[in-house]
């Protein structure tokens, strides 16, 4: 991130705090303003204890809002790790993991009305099968948007065990967990209404970056960082370019990395969640 210890930086997705807190270590003068959307991040920044220190329990798509309640304009550097974290993926309670029983809610903010579950018992066949292809790219998108629409008649969703229960019949065998871990990362950017506010956020974060400024993304799937990738590159999320006046390419960003930074094999030793993640790093221009 290249951080000058009296800049304004943000951690867009504070999680436990873990980037936070390296980011507070290399200010003096400087601030960091967190965002989470989740209220056991806002009790987790609660403990810490730092004057560069503001928590705003708010979704990041509404970044610019926050940064001018807070009385500023331009940043230095916006960090955000996408997805879930260890904490939410580990609670039972909170519905995310294929590992646990648990209920399907899977809302990051808990606030907000509609749960996993709801879906399930409400969508269309067709809305499911569109969910279930495009955000778990399931092969079999249509027949598991099927068994979901049959097997709620008699009883609707309510516990995860349902789901995988009946989806086990069409999980190929031997990669069940795979599957299961696809239907439900397509439920959960649902819930959450991950690419919209994705789009939203990389589109301010353009706007409130200072020239110079770095923007660091972690991504955890191929829908997320290519969202990423053609911002960075093209200035817009679905890759389309707008050109000036005299053909110049509009884009507020350059790549610093042209190709995502992985996790070597050592560190997926040592963290396997960090197996699937893409760093990319941009400047401002
Ligand atoms: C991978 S974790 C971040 C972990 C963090 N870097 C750490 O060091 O502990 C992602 C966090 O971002 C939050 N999050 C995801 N999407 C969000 C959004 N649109 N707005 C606000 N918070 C979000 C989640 O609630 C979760 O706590």
């Amino acid at each position: 991130m290249k951080i000058v210890p009296n800049g304004i930086y943000v951690d867009a997705t504070f999680g436990g705090g873990g980037h936070s807190l390296k980011i507070l270590e290399e200010l003096k003068g400087g601030r960091l303003i967190a965002f989470d959307q989740d209220d056991d991040s806002r009790k987790q920044a609660e403990q810490i204890q730092s004057r560069s220190f503001t928590f705003c329990q708010a979704n990041f798509m509404y970044l610019k809002k926050y940064l001018k309640l807070n009385g500023v304009k331009k940043v230095h550097g916006i960090l955000a790790d996408l997805g879930i974290s260890s904490h939410q993926i580990d609670s039972a309670e909170r519905g995310f993991s294929t590992r646990f029983d648990g209920p399907l809610d899977m809302r990051m903010d808990r606030s907000t009305p509609e749960t996993a579950a709801d879906i399930l018992n409400s969508y269309s066949e067709e809305d499911l099968h569109k969910l279930f292809g495009m955000y778990g790219e399931l092969k079999n998108a249509r027949t598991a948007a099927r068994l979901v629409v049959q097997h709620r008649v008699n009883v609707p969703f309510a516990r995860t065990e349902d789901l995988k229960k009946a989806l086990n019949a069409v999980a190929p065998k031997g990669k069940e967990n795979k599957y299961f871990a696809q239907v439900f990362q397509a439920l959960r950017i649902e819930v959450n209404h991950e690419m919209r506010a994705l789009e939203n956020f990389l589109h301010q974060c353009g706007e409130v970056m200072e020239h110079g400024g770095r923007l660091v993304i972690m991504s955890y799937h191929s829908l997320e960082d290519r969202m990423v990738k053609n911002y960075i590159n093209k200035g817009k999320v679905y890759g389309e370019v707008e050109k000036d006046f005299y053909g110049n390419e509009i884009k507020p960003f350059e790549a610093v990395n042209r190709k995502p930074i992985e996790a070597n094999e050592e560190e997926v030793t040592n963290n396997k969640r960090a197996r699937s993640a893409k760093l990319r790093i941009a400047e401002k221009l």
